[in-house]
């Protein structure tokens, strides 16, 4: 096992989002010598509401701000040993529609925040972590009938989104960061997360909460693309590992070992809430859809101890249904803003 790594101020962007918001809310607690400054715009999934219950701790802090803002961020690194980057557009069906969003944020804002790292921990002296938080889709697809097929720190990037090719540009520009000027940058690439307070334009949140309003959940093409699920705390649990147990300039791939296809987690969800298969509405496939992801995740096992806890199948599944079911305050405000021109102009008439 590699060293354990302190450190005491993280710098977390998009703290406000899904995976974000988890992140900070765990290691809060598990950590308790930690402090955490959260960088945050509030875009569309951005959302203050995520954190309430940690309002007003004494080792946290909120910025409102974006990361392709260089003296902002300068000015937060100055107190900072280590940056944790989720700020992000993460939506695939986003990317399809305008990329130009994911090219400022995922490429640019990485570029602004680490030459930021460079310009202050160079300054300085000291030395500090980045870990950029990166997805399992810019390894492209995986076809189905090669089941023994997995994603390895190795396999060739080769992205089919916008979304994953900006994520890719980034993950490229980070390591560029380690390679040329030695910084102590370190990636992940994880599988499809899910758990409490997921945007719910994702396929999880989203056919839950449309099913608790009584409408039909739009399943593409044939339903049998294949995700790899992973309960989100357990990838914050991951990156954790990561951040203090990491080499630096290495990839550690995160994943749950629980693959399904996307028909095979629609009758799940039906299943547990009682509902029949009248409720899948099939509507037309996402173009560029990818077939398969799948994570060889035993890295993560052999170099970090590292395995998930919380993603059996189908108790995680359940938990997170009933998550959304006592909050339906929570996701019934995000859908009523913004989201339901989105929402309108993805999945049409039936919309609420
Ligand atoms: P999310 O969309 O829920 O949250 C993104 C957060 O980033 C929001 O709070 C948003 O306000 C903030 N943000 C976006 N652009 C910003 C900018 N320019 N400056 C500052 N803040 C900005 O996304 P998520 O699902 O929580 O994903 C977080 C990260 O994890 C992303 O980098 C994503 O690529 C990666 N990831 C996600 C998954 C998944 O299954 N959701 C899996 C693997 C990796
Ligand atoms: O693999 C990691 C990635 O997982 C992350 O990098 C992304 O940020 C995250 O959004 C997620 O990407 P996916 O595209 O796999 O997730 P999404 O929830 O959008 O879709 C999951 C599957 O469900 C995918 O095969 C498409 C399908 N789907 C999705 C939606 C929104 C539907 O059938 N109907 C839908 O309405």
């Amino acid at each position: 096992m590699p060293e354990t790594r302190t450190f005491k101020h993280l710098l977390v962007t998009g703290g406000c989002g899904f995976i974000g918001s988890n992140f900070v809310r765990s290691v809060l607690e598990w950590r308790p010598n930690v402090r955490i400054t959260n960088l945050d715009a509030l875009t569309y999934s951005g959302n203050l509401e995520n954190l309430t219950e940690i309002e007003g701790h004494d080792r946290y802090a909120f910025v409102k701000g974006d990361i392709t803002d260089g003296p902002l961020v300068q000015s937060l690194l100055a107190d900072c040993d280590t940056v944790i980057n989720f700020a992000a557009e993460s939506h695939v069906d986003r990317s399809i529609q305008d990329a130009s969003p994911f090219i400022t944020s995922n490429v640019l804002g990485t570029q602004v925040l680490l030459q930021a790292c460079r310009n202050t921990w160079a300054d300085d002296g000291k030395a500090g972590r980045f870990l950029q938080v990166g997805t399992d889709e810019v390894y492209g697809s995986l076809p189905l009938n090669e089941p023994n097929l997995l994603f390895t720190e190795s396999t060739p990037l080769d992205p089919s989104s916008p979304y994953s090719a900006s994520k890719a540009a980034a993950d490229m520009l980070a390591m560029t960061f380690r390679r040329t000027f030695g910084m102590d940058v370190l990636l992940t690439r994880c599988s499809n997360n899910y758990g409490p307070y997921q945007f719910p334009e994702k396929v999880i949140p989203l056919f839950v909460t449309n099913l608790m309003q009584g409408e039909q959940v739009p399943l593409y093409g044939d339903g049998k693309n294949v995700r790899d699920w992973l309960h989100v705390v357990d990838h914050c649990e991951a990156i954790l590992a990561v951040l203090e147990g990491g080499r630096p300039g290495e990839v550690y791939n995160i994943g749950g070992n629980n693959e399904r296809s996307n028909l095979e987690l629609t009758h799940a969800i039906l299943d547990i809430m009682g509902k029949g298969k009248d409720m899948i509405r099939p509507v037309a496939d996402r173009l560029g859809h990818d077939r398969r992801y799948a994570i060889d995740a035993s890295k993560m096992k052999t170099e970090l101890d590292w395995q998930p806890s919380r993603s059996a199948w189908p108790k995680g599944l359940e938990d997170t249904i009933r998550w959304y079911q006592d909050n339906t305050e929570w996701w019934q405000r995000v859908r009523s803003g913004a989201y339901r021109d989105y929402y309108e102009k993805m999945y049409g008439a039936t919309a609420r």
